[in-house]
């Protein structure tokens, strides 16, 4: 036996998005995505697949939430689509949009599941991407708008708000490296974009204050660990980079007020500057009352000269991987939380994704998902240990509660602990649900069992 113990007060809770889970994409007057255009754009989704049904959550919430009470979870995470709110991004309010999230969080209350809201889970509405996105800065105060009209419909009733969901993937990933909605390939325009997303966020949580709303707000960087390859000074300072560029990034701001002085050299050698306008450090500096973590892998960086932006790459030494063929890395889990701890003080954290893609099926009504018990019990014991070292670790909500839309992958990439059979859209759950449902019942796992 090896029991791993959770403290009596942690939140056990599961995470989904919008654009990932409703479906419902021509329905009660919302407004085209970015993510629309893009899955509709050959080549960009595998198997040209797109979200226009998604899991049908839209429809199907009343069973998702007798799924959520029956697993005991007391928290769920989930996102507003802000193309239901503003069709056209500004201006228009589209009010069967707002009473469809009143009706869902009406219906998790009354089964006694706190709702934590995601703001910006990446589905921006077209009609503000066709006006520069991201990139221009009319879009910050879009989204305060349309953050602040949230606040107020649903004061009271949604007391945890994070503005941005992964700032990076917004950013890079989409910008840069071109995989997400837009799709561009353009490095000046992503740290641009990054540049905003964080003062969007900052001005979010200003609103929250000044208007006197009930709750508390944070965001949810993405993380990743990186090892380097050797002690050479120059494999330590590539993995850094590689490091800095998730967390330093989108921390410092946030945290200290100024972007991480390695990185801001690092981008004016590749051409870049951040377009920072006087006030805008301090808009971002807001106090936040939580920041939730994303955690899913990790890696060896090695120097390699002109090897993508950060002169840095990968090493695969043999980590077994999951089927999205992401290192499995759970040490990482612990050194990231310990490194925030340090870096940023005590500040409290939800993890607010933490899960892993295995793609089997259903077999007589049942799915074996040993290995994601398996994934799940050494990332719990690494963030076990995170508690035990003095992180202020406030709760676990596991990515995903279903099998949804994952993005560039389609359907073709299942992290749910409930299988979704995506013709019927049937609903089983897997082993894993039954193993963190026994978890959040105990407060405790046994490691062999
Ligand atoms: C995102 C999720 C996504 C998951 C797995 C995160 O990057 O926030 O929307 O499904 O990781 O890729």
């Amino acid at each position: 036996m090896a029991i791993i113990q959770f403290p009596k007060d942690m939140r056990w809770g599961a995470a989904t998005a919008s654009y990932q889970i409703e479906g419902a994409a021509n329905e009660d007057g919302r407004g085209l995505s970015i993510w629309d255009t893009f899955s509709k754009t050959p080549g960009k989704v595998l198997n040209g697949d797109n979200g226009d049904v998604a899991c049908d959550s839209y429809h199907r919430y009343e069973e998702d939430i007798a799924l959520m009470k029956e697993l005991g979870i007391d928290i769920y995470r989930f996102s507003i689509a802000w193309p239901r709110i503003f069709p056209n991004g500004t201006g228009e309010i589209n009010k069967k949009g707002i009473q469809f999230y009143h009706d869902f969080v009406d219906a998790l209350l009354a089964n006694g599941i706190e709702p934590m809201c995601t703001l910006y889970h990446w589905d921006l509405p077209q009609a503000l991407q066709d006006k520069g996105g991201w990139e221009n800065r009319e879009t910050v105060d879009a989204f305060a708008d349309y953050a602040e009209l949230m606040f107020k419909e649903f004061n009271g009733k949604i007391k945890k708000w994070i503005t941005i969901n992964e700032p990076w993937c917004v950013s890079y990933l989409s910008n840069y490296i071109g995989l997400h909605a837009p799709g561009f390939q353009n490095l000046q325009v992503a740290t641009t974009v990054s540049h905003h997303l964080l003062l969007a966020h900052g001005k979010a949580v200003t609103r929250l204050r000044e208007g006197g709303y009930e709750g508390e707000i944070g965001y949810a960087p993405n993380t990743e660990w990186n090892e380097p390859f050797s002690n050479k000074q120059e494999d330590i300072d590539a993995c850094n980079r590689a490091t800095g560029w998730f967390i330093e990034w989108f921390f410092d701001p946030v945290f200290k007020g100024s972007y991480p002085q390695f990185m801001v050299e690092w981008f004016e050698k590749k051409g870049v500057t951040v377009p920072i306008q006087e006030g805008d450090m301090a808009i971002i500096n807001q106090e936040i009352d939580f920041v939730g973590i994303n955690y899913y892998t990790g890696s060896v960086t090695r120097y390699k000269e002109n090897e993508g932006l950060l002169d840095g790459e990968k090493v695969d030494i043999g980590y077994e991987k999951t089927d999205f063929d992401w290192n499995i890395y759970p040490e990482g889990f612990y050194k990231v939380l310990t490194k925030i701890n340090e870096q940023y003080g005590s500040v409290p954290i939800y993890i607010t994704e933490n899960g892993a893609c295995y793609n089997d099926g259903v077999e007589n009504g049942r799915v074996k998902d040993v290995r994601r018990i398996e994934y799940l019990k050494q990332h719990l014991t690494s963030l076990q240990r995170a508690i035990d070292s003095g992180v202020n670790i406030k709760g676990y909500l596991t990515w995903s509660l279903l099998d949804n839309f994952e993005w560039a992958e389609g359907y073709d990439k299942r992290f749910g602990i409930i299988h979704v059979d995506f013709h019927t859209l049937e609903r089983t759950k897997k082993d894993s649900y039954y193993w963190y449902k026994q978890t959040i019942k105990n407060g405790f796992f046994d490691m062999y069992y």
